[in-house]
C-alpha cells in the first residue's frame, strides 16, 4: 500500500522524459481478435458522490472449456449505499464490457458500510473442498464502517460470476494504517496449489517487520493455516508489498512486488523487486532481486504486476507493469537479472495496472483501474503485442483446455 506522495515522485520521473530505445522486433501475425486500445470499461455514474476507481483485475475463464474467451474484471469503486466490488464481463477479448454482478463483503455488510479494496480474481483449475474446478474466486480487503479492522475475504461464484457467495475470511487484523508498527493486512492475491487455496497478502502484523509478504493455505476454503512468510527483509523499515506472481514455462514461479522505503539511488522508494522460486510456497527460501532494465537503467517503481507468456522466443517472455511508468519491463531469459528490457507499452500509467495473457498468447490484455488517490478516474482496457515470434500453435497451452491452469495464474 503506497502513500499518495510516491505517486507524485513516480510521475515526476516519467515526466522527466526517459527516451527509451525500443528494440526492433518482428511482430507476430495478428490474432483473430479485433485490435483495440484504451476502450472504456467503466465510468462512475455522474450521480455518485465519488468518481474514483482503481486497482483493476481480470481473469480469463476456460477451465470449463468455454469456446469463447470469457473475461471477468473487477476494480474498486465508491458507490452510494453499501460497498461492493463490481464484476464486469467481456466475451470479445476485452473490447466491450457489461456489468454482471456486485459482490458484497461480510465485514462491510455487517457493519453497515466501510470500503472494499484491492480485488483479486481467479478461476479454480481443480477441486478444493466443496469448490469444484471452474469456481470463480474473488478476494479483496474489506474495512468495516467503524474502520477498526482489515479483513481479507474470499467469495465464490459457481456460475461464471453472475451470483456470489461468501466463502471465508482468510485473515483479519487491525485498522488500515500504512505506518510501520500498525498491525493490518492488505492486497490479497488468491490462487491455488495442489488441492489447496493459497492467498498471499501484505502483512503488517508481525512485530519483526514493518511489512512483509506472507500467505495462508486452506484445504477446504474455510479453515486457514497460520501465516507463513513469502518475502521478508532483515531491515525492519522496508515494506515489501503488492505481490503478484506467474508460473513460467520452466515451471519456476516469479513474484513481483514493490519495496516501500527502499532507499538506494537510483531506485525509487517503491523499487520493484522480484523473487523466483520452485513454488508459490517457497519464495522465502530465495533471494529478492532488484528489477533494473539493462537498456535504460530504469528501475520500475510501485504496484507491479507480472505475467509470463510462451510468446516472444524460446524462453517466452516475462512482462512486468508498474505504477510509475507507462513502459513495460520484459525478460526473455526466465527473469535473469541482467536480461530486463524496458519497452514502450503504448498504454497510459495506472495504479497496479494489471496484465492478462490472452488465448493467442501473443496478446496481453492491459487493464487500468485508474490512478491512485485521484478524485475522478475511469477504468480502461487495451492490448499489448508481445515482441518477437508467436508461440508454435502446437505448444499452445490454452488450446488444451483445462491445462490452462498450469500457466498464466
Ligand atoms: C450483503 O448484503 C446484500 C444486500 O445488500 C446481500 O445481497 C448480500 O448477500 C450480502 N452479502 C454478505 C456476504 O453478507
Ligand atoms: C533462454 O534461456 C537460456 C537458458 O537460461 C539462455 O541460455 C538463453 O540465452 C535464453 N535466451 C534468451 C533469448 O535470452
Ligand atoms: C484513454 O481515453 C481517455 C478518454 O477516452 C483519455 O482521457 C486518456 O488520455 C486515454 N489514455 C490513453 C493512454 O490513451
Amino acid at each position: 500500500m503506497r502513500k499518495p506522495l510516491s505517486l507524485v515522485i513516480g510521475l515526476a520521473i516519467v515526466n522527466s522524459g526517459f527516451g527509451n530505445p525500443v528494440p526492433t522486433y518482428q511482430f507476430p501475425p495478428a490474432p483473430n481478435f479485433q485490435h483495440f486500445d484504451n476502450v472504456t470499461v467503466f465510468v462512475p455514474p455522474a450521480s455518485w458522490a465519488s468518481h474514483a476507481t482503481s486497482y483493476g483485475r481480470t481473469v480469463i475463464l476456460n477451465q470449463n472449456c468455454e469456446t469463447d474467451a470469457v473475461i471477468l474484471s473487477s476494480f474498486t469503486v465508491r458507490p452510494p449505499g453499501m460497498p461492493y466490488l463490481p464484476i464486469m464481463r467481456s466475451t470479445d477479448g476485452g473490447n466491450t464490457w457489461a456489468q454482471i454482478s456486485k459482490v458484497y463483503f461480510r465485514a462491510t455488510n455487517s457493519s453497515g458500510g466501510g470500503s472494499i479494496l484491492q480485488p483479486s480474481l481467479y478461476e479454480l483449475p481443480r477441486q478444493v473442498g466443496d469448490l469444484p474446478a471452474g469456481t470463480v474466486l474473488l478476494s479483496g480487503m474489506a474495512v468495516p464502517a467503524d474502520r477498526t479492522s482489515t479483513n481479507i475475504e474470499v467469495h465464490a461464484s459457481h456460475d461464471n460470476g453472475v451470483t456470489w457467495e461468501y466463502v471465508s475470511t482468510v485473515v483479519s487484523s487491525g485498522p488500515p494504517n500504512t505506518r510501520n508498527g500498525a498491525p493490518c493486512v492488505w492486497e490479497p492475491f488468491v490462487h491455488s496449489i495442489r488441492d489447496q487455496l493459497i492467498v498471499h497478502y501484505s502483512d503488517q502484523s508481525d512485530p519483526l517487520y514493518g511489512q512483509k509478504l506472507a500467505h495462508r493455505n486452506s484445504k477446504d476454503g474455510i479453515v486457514w493455516t497460520k501465516t507463513r512468510n513469502d518475502i521478508i527483509f532483515p531491515d525492519y523499515n522496508l515494506r515489501p508489498g503488492m505481490i503478484t506472481m506467474a508460473q513460467m514455462g520452466n515451471n519456476k514461479w516469479i513474484a513481483t512486488y514493490e519495496v516501500g522505503n527502499f532507499d538506494a539511488p537510483p531506485a525509487s522508494p517503491y523499487a520493484v523487486h522480484y523473487t523466483i522460486a520452485d513454488s508459490p510456497e517457497d519464495f522465502a527460501k530465495e533471494k529478492p532481486q532488484l528489477l533494473k532494465a539493462k537498456n535504460t537503467g530504469v528501475i520500475p517503481s510501485a504496484s507491479p504486476f507480472v505475467q509470463w507468456t510462451p510468446a516472444g522466443g524460446d524462453n517466452g517472455t516475462v512482462i512486468v507493469s508498474d505504477g510509475s511508468y507507462s513502459q513495460f519491463f520484459i525478460n526473455n531469459n526466465w527473469g535473469d537479472p541482467n536480461s530486463w528490457i524496458e519497452v514502450n507499452s503504448g498504454h497510459g500509467i495506472g495504479y497496479t495496472r494489471s496484465l492478462r495473457v490472452m488465448p493467442d498468447e501473443s496478446r496481453i490484455l492491459v487493464f487500468n483501474g485508474g490512478l491512485y488517490g485521484m478524485s475522478s478516474t475511469i477504468v480502461t482496457a487495451g492490448e499489448y503485442w508481445v515482441p518477437g515470434p508467436a508461440p508454435d500453435p502446437k505448444d499452445n497451452t490454452i488450446a488444451a483446455c483445462g491445462s490452462h491452469a498450469k500457466l498464466h495464474q
